[in-house]
């Protein structure tokens, strides 16, 4: 049998509570660029993937509002294909089990992942076992769907190697029923806390631009940035260019950034104006967020008649990979 790949583009979504500007920059503009661009990608919520580190109440209640973010940053449900990943949690839970088999637990220690994850200098084997086979339940997403491109950041690519290595495996041992998957890199951008150190996460939410962020908040935190001394370059100040840049695609305010970045770099004194630019792109950008995700919640059979739709794509592709896994397990 020929392996054939059902899904084009296919990637997954945390719960989480508390998206970023930078979140959106990283994670959601690159979907709705693949999206735009023609391509047709299934996203799914990792509600399952969740419960490594929440409790099931918490994750679920997150899921819905992950998927109204999401379409009022611009995922087009004509397009795109939503679903929730526990709609399909008797599959998932299968096929986690079937693929878990083919790898060792030496092999699921060293996944760079996993020490990332467990708290600050604990021993991997103090890891939820739940986050131990982490990689294997992403493995059986992918596989599930039989997807051909996966768009991940950097900190994932390992995640999808070991998928291909899985499915290599299966097929070699079983019988050809997993096409295997590619990473699709998507650009990191290091955006940064607006202040301090690091990158901009909600564990520091006065140097984040949260999306919930009342434009008046962000504009406050955009004045206390760091930025750099005139005639310089500094980290923080390439991270607000970033920012401020992806948040509009009006050439002409880009090139006001530019003009005011040249300017700055000729030793001019001009941060205040740079601020008062990038304020009013975030803000304009959060109003009009804000108000697209209020239209989008105040009608709830919205997100559950696209939510079905995801459902059913999704259940009839897993549905149809069970069928072929198992018969490859047991002829
Ligand atoms: N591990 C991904 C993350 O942390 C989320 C994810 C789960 C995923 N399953 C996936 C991404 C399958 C791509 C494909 O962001």
């Amino acid at each position: 049998m020929k392996t054939q790949y059902v899904a084009d583009v296919f990637t997954g979504i945390r719960p989480t509570g508390g998206l970023t500007v930078a979140n959106y920059l990283g994670a959601v503009h690159p979907l709705v660029n693949l999206q735009n661009g023609g391509r047709s990608p299934i996203v799914f919520v990792a509600d399952l993937h969740a419960l490594t580190d929440n409790e099931p109440g918490i994750a679920r209640s997150h899921t819905r509002g992950v998927v109204a973010d999401y379409l009022a940053l611009g995922v087009d449900p004509e397009k795109t294909k939503i679903f929730i990943q526990s709609d399909i949690r008797n599959e998932i839970s299968l096929l986690t089990l079937v693929l878990a088999r083919l790898m060792s637990v030496a092999e699921l220690v060293r996944v760079p992942t996993l020490k990332d994850k467990i708290k600050e200098n604990a021993d991997p084997e103090s890891a939820n076992a739940l986050l131990l086979l982490y990689p294997v339940m992403m493995a059986a997403d992918i596989l599930m769907q039989r997807a051909h491109y996966i768009p991940v950041g950097e900190d994932q690519v390992a995640h999808v190697e070991i998928t291909r290595k899985l499915a290599r495996k299966f097929n070699s041992q079983y019988q050809e029923v997993f096409p295997e998957p590619e990473v699709e890199v998507v650009e990191t951008l290091r955006i940064l806390s607006l202040k301090g150190d690091g990158k901009m996460s909600k564990s520091y939410p006065e140097g984040a631009i949260f999306l919930t962020d009342t434009t008046k908040d962000a504009v406050k935190k955009i004045k206390k940035a760091q930025t750099a001394f005139e005639g310089e370059m500094s980290p923080h100040l390439k991270s607000h260019i970033i920012v401020t840049k992806g948040l509009t695609e009006d050439v002409s305010l880009h090139n006001q950034i530019d003009e005011i970045i040249a300017s700055h770099l000729q030793g001019d004194a001009v941060m205040g104006p740079f601020k008062a630019l990038m304020g009013g792109i975030t803000s304009e950008f959060l109003s009009r967020f804000q108000e697209k995700r209020a239209e989008i919640t105040s009608n709830p059979s919205y997100i559950d008649d696209i939510l079905e739709e995801g459902r059913s794509v999704a259940q009839r592709n897993a549905r149809e990979t069970m069928e072929l896994v198992m018969e490859a397990l047991y002829t």
